[in-house]
Formats: structure tokens, sequence, C-alpha cells
């Protein structure tokens, strides 16, 4: 999720730690915090809410000292951004101080079973009970911090990166990794001693060595100034660490490789998913749980209606959220842009069920209709990324998506976080109404699990996307058609398109083309469709020939192993076979990369689009 930087070595290091913290800061985060064992032996935290600069100005006049620290900078998941929740976290002696990424599923049972034993905590964060549980285990197994960290480990559930310091061991920098990335940086002085620098990633490491290992997956390091550098398994086992040469600059690393956010945050769609799912989709019994709804049952089984408030992209996962609802819960489920809706005095009633779809969670617009609704008494439900972000704090309930910091303006990995919430939420709700056969629930539930894996196909089988790209730069004017589910995919495609390439490009229902649009159609104007084997599909093949007998171009979202649609287009993008409910996170892929790459190949600022903010909090 955020940023861990960590030194050891014979230089001060808090110029070393606030450095790194700002090479991570593109990470997007919410809060920031180092602690330091100082020349006199205290062991320091020192952490602040926002910037780095507030760290910084929190930290003047406190003694900086030392040359072994930890820093962090925080992207809240549990308890929302504010000094108290900050990262660096003591242990309850102070003998300990930790930080963390990544989100420890587990942490309620933990905490519930750490205050039985008289523990007492003051954050409301999952990692505290993390640092607490390795001070636990120190005590009850009369052990060094090495084995209590890999005692405690053993008994979490969920992802973590971490890095701790012990006051009565200055000479010695622990970590961890386990679903969060770790990197250890390793500089022998002239003088024989050894630094070791930690990072999320290289950033932090790279201006002062090229030498790393890569902490692998439920690994636990110890190193010194000697040059210690032990590393071992949960299982207490020996691992021999491999050091690696970093070939990519500063540039490339903030963007795991990739040239642009916007595409790392494409590719990272599966793992973004599988992190929103997690705790929520439970495939052993195939079934959903979501606490936004359990904690607010009979709302959800009384209310007649449901709204749903957004933007942009974020409207469009609505409008697949809707189609997704009323089948799933025979309810009602209306959609509105939030402009609108804020100025045009809609009748709301109390038995109203209203969600606000926004990643950013500042959106001016949908946070005046929310605003609005709770006015008239509405049920407000929030669907948001950004913890403690305005949405999520005037709401009665909702749901984190947990995909992740989104950097790009364009938004992806969000879109598609929040249509698989949407149909988690559906799902829940179906429930609590009972409104699905148990066999079509489980199998739903079921095949929803698999969506990431999918993803993770559909973008490793359509890489040929940049090859014909350029071929449609010139382009003035597209046009994205689908029907059903898939007509918010359109529209979804055709925004990514325009917001990036500046190509202007409409979403329209593929049935539509007739009243209107076809008359559009020439050899200069491609056409999008997405044609999965599901749905009406023998309707869209007729749209398509409707298309091709005027002269249309065809670029088809096709199902693996179609040949119909594929035999009559001149371009083709493939995705696996799946419930039609859930092709749109699958058909949008292709989509995504489409307008990547033309957007590219012109020129464009693709992450920092003209014109664009990340989050529209003016009206
Ligand atoms: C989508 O790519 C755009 N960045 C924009 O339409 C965005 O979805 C819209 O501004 C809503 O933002 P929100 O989800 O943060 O509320
Ligand atoms: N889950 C932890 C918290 O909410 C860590 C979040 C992060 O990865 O920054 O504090």
């Amino acid at each position: 999720m955020c940023g861990i930087v960590g030194y050891i070595g014979e230089q001060q290091a808090y110029p070393i730690l606030i450095k790194g913290l700002h090479r991570l800061e593109y990470r997007g985060y919410d809060s920031a915090g180092v602690s330091l064992i100082s020349d006199g032996g205290d062991l320091n935290v020192y952490k602040s809410k926002g910037k780095v600069s507030a760290l910084e100005e929190e930290c003047k006049n406190q003694d900086l000292s030392g040359t072994i620290g930890i820093a962090h900078t925080r992207w809240a998941t549990h308890g929302e951004p504010n000094q108290v929740n900050a990262h660096p976290h003591y242990s309850e002696s102070k003998s300990l101080a930790l930080v963390h990424n990544g989100i420890i599923e587990n942490y309620k049972s933990l905490r519930t079973q750490l205050e039985g034993y008289g523990m007492t905590f003051c954050s409301e964060t999952d990692t505290e009970v993390l640092v607490q549980l390795i001070e636990y285990m120190m005590k009850d197994h009369n052990c060094d911090l090495f084995t209590g960290v890999q005692i405690a480990l053993n008994y979490v559930v969920g992802a973590y990166a971490i890095a701790i310091l012990e006051k009565e061991h200055p000479d010695q920098l622990v970590c961890a990794r386990k679903g969060s990335p770790l990197v250890i940086g390793v500089s022998k002085r002239e003088n024989g001693s050894t630094e070791y620098f930690l990072g999320s990633d290289a950033t932090p490491i790279i201006e002062y060595t090229n030498q790393v290992v890569y902490l692998q997956d439920g690994e636990i390091a110890i190193m010194d100034r000697s040059g210690r550098l032990d590393i071992v398994d949960l299982k207490n086992s020996p691992q021999t660490p491999k050091l690696a040469t970093l070939q990519l600059n500063l540039d490339q690393i903030e963007k795991g490789g990739f040239p642009h956010f916007m595409l790392k945050e494409i590719w990272e769609q599966p793992n973004a998913l599988r992190t929103c799912i997690r705790g929520r989709v439970n495939p052993a019994n195939k079934d959903v749980v979501l606490s936004g709804v359990l904690d607010h049952k009979d709302r959800f089984l009384n209310c007649r209606r449901i709204i749903i408030c957004a933007c942009g992209t974020s409207w469009h996962s609505a409008l697949i959220g809707k189609y997704f609802i009323e089948e799933a819960c025979q309810i009602p489920v209306e959609v509105e842009y939030a402009s609108e809706f804020r100025y045009r005095n809609p009748v709301i009633f109390s038995d109203d069920v209203v969600i606000a779809v926004s990643q950013s969670g500042e959106t001016a617009d949908t946070l005046a209709a929310i605003e609005l609704a709770k006015e008239k008494g509405a049920f407000l439900y929030g669907i948001c990324n950004v913890i403690g972000s305005s949405i999520p704090r005037a709401t009665d309930s909702g749901t984190y998506l947990h995909v992740g910091p989104e950097i790009g303006v364009a938004s992806t990995k969000a879109f598609t976080g929040q249509v698989i919430t949407l149909c988690i939420l559906g799902l829940a709700i179906a429930k609590v109404r009972q409104t699905l056969s148990d066999e079509m629930y489980h199998m739903l539930v079921d095949e929803l699990y698999k969506i990431p894996d999918k993803m993770q196909w559909t973008l490793e089988n359509n890489k040929d996307i940049d090859k014909f790209a350029e071929r449609f730069t010139y382009c003035k004017n597209f046009l994205y058609l689908g029907r059903g589910y898939n007509y918010p995919v359109a529209l979804e495609g055709a925004l990514k398109l325009k917001e990036i390439s500046y190509i202007h490009a409409e979403g329209y229902p593929a049935a539509e083309m007739k009243h209107g649009p076809i008359a559009l159609v020439d050899a200069e104007m491609p056409v999008v469709v997405i044609a999965p084997k599901r749905g009406m599909y023998e309707k869209i093949v007729s749209n398509i020939q409707e298309i091709k007998s005027r002269g249309g171009k065809i670029i088809s979202v096709v199902t693996e192993g179609d040949t119909t649609v594929r035999g009559m287009s001149d371009y083709c993008f493939t995705i696996p076979d799946t419930r039609d409910c859930f092709v749109p996170m699958l058909a949008v892929i292709p989509l995504q990369l489409l307008s990547y790459y033309v957007a590219v190949t012109k020129g464009c600022n693709v992450d920092q689009p003209r014109n664009l903010a990340k989050s529209v909090t003016v009206e």
C-alpha cells in the first residue's frame, strides 16, 4: 500500500530517512512518521497527519540524532488518517517501534486476545496490534526480537512489510514481508563497516547503492553494521540472501518499471482486486461477508429503492452496479449524475438507500448530493478508495475499495474495484433479502472469486495492442458500442480514450445505432464493439453487420474461442468466458490498454492529461 524507509550504519539516519520518504511521496499517502534510536539511547517516534513536510515541521527542535531509524508514509486502511494512527507505532512498553505496509486481516481477533492479557492500545490501526503481538511473544517465549517476530508472524493473516527497532538493541534492524514488497540495500564502506537501507521499493535506496536483496514473501531479516544479514522463513529455516544489481533508474522505479502510472495501475488490477475481495469473498464456502451491510441489515431489508450518485468513471461503475443489484436483489436502482441530482430537488424517501461511489471520496458534486440525501432522511452508503476522506465520513456505512493509491488521473483499477465491490454489495443485499437461490448465489460468488485471475489472463493475452494502436492516432472520432452490462463499458472505454488522447469518442447502446449514430459510420471512424459470447450475442452480431455494410472499421472485444465476430473484425481483443454480469471487469481492460497506447503514440501526457484533475473538489 504505502512506503517504508529504514537505515542502519554510521551516518546520521534522519536525513536519509526523510529524503527516502520524499522519494516515496509519488505513491500517494495521508500521513508520515519516523523513529530513531538516538545517540543517547532513546527510542524516539515523531509522526504527523499530512505531508512529509508536516512531519519535518513536527521534527523541528526534537532530538534527531541516531545512526539507526525507520520511517513510513501511510495509506490508511484501518483507522482514519490522523497523528495517533500514523506510523511508527510503539509497543506498550515503548521498547519497540514498528512501521507496516499492508493489511492484517485478523487484527480484531488478535487485539481481543491481547486485550484479554491486559494489553492496551492507543490507535485504531491493525498495525499497532502487530507490534503489541511481537512484544507479547518476546515476553511469553523469553526470546529476542528476531525470534519474537518470527513467532508472531505465524499468527498473522494478511499482507505486511514491516521494519522494527528495539531500544535495547540499537545495533540491529529487523524487517519482514509477506504480500507487500521490501527491498534491502547493501553498502560496504571503506572502513569495513556495512550500511543497510530499507525501502518499499528501490527509490529511497538507489542513490546510495545499486546492490540490493529483494526480501521474499514469508521471510524475516536481521541486519547490523558488522555486515550481518541473516534471513529466516516463517518456519525459522535459514534462507540465503540473494544479492542483485539494480538496473532501473529512479524514474523507472517509481513506476514499478512501467513507463507511466496508468499502465502500472492497469496491470495492478488483478492484485488490487484480490486485495479488495480478501476477507469479503470466501471461495471455500462460496459466501460473501460485507460488514457495511451486515451492520445495517434492516435498512437493506426494508428499503424500496436504491439511488447511486457518482461522476465520470464512477458513474459508469454505478451503472453496472445498477444492472447487477436489480437483477440480484429485485429492487429498483436509479443512477444519478451527482451534479444533476444535487440541483434537481429530487424526490427522496426516508427508506431510500443512497450510495455514493467515488475513488477520491472528495468529489464536490458527489459529496453535495449525499448531503442533500442526508437532509431528506435517506440512509447513506459510501464506496470509496481513500480512507477517511470526506464522503466516507459523511455516510452512515460503506465499503472501502482497498485497491491502493491510484496516481494516474485516468481511473482504471479504481473502476474495476468499484465494479467488483458493487457486485459484492449486490450479493450481500441479495443474501439479506433472500432474492437469489442458494445455487445461483454460490455460483455467482464462485465465479466472482475467479475474476482477478481472468483479468490476469486478459492482460497477458492482449499484448499486441501497442503494435496496432498507432494506426488510430490519426482518428478524429471513435464510437464505442455495447449492450446490457456492456453499455456502461462502452461509455467507460470512450471516456478513457477522450480523456487521455483527446480524440472524441462516444459510447452508445449498440441498438441505438439505427436511431441516429449510424449516420456517422464511415471508414475514418473506428467502431469498438464489446461482443462477448453472452447476453445478446446474436443482436450485437447484427449491429456489427450493419456497421460493416457501411464501410465501418470494427475493433471488437470477444470471448476466447469466438470465430464469428473475430472474422468480421479489423482488430480483435479476447477475454475469457465469464458470467454476463462480470464481463465488464474483463472487457474494460483491452479498452484501457487501447486508450493508453493510442495516447502514448500521440505523445500525450497519460498520467496528467490536460485540463483534468485526479479529484474534482470544486463544482
Ligand atoms: C475518470 O478517469 C476521471 N478521472 C473522472 O471521470 C473521475 O472518475 C471523476 O472525476 C470522479 O472522481 P471520483 O471517483 O474520485 O469521485
Ligand atoms: N493497514 C495499516 C494502516 O492502516 C498500514 C497501511 C499502509 O499500508 O500504509 O495503518
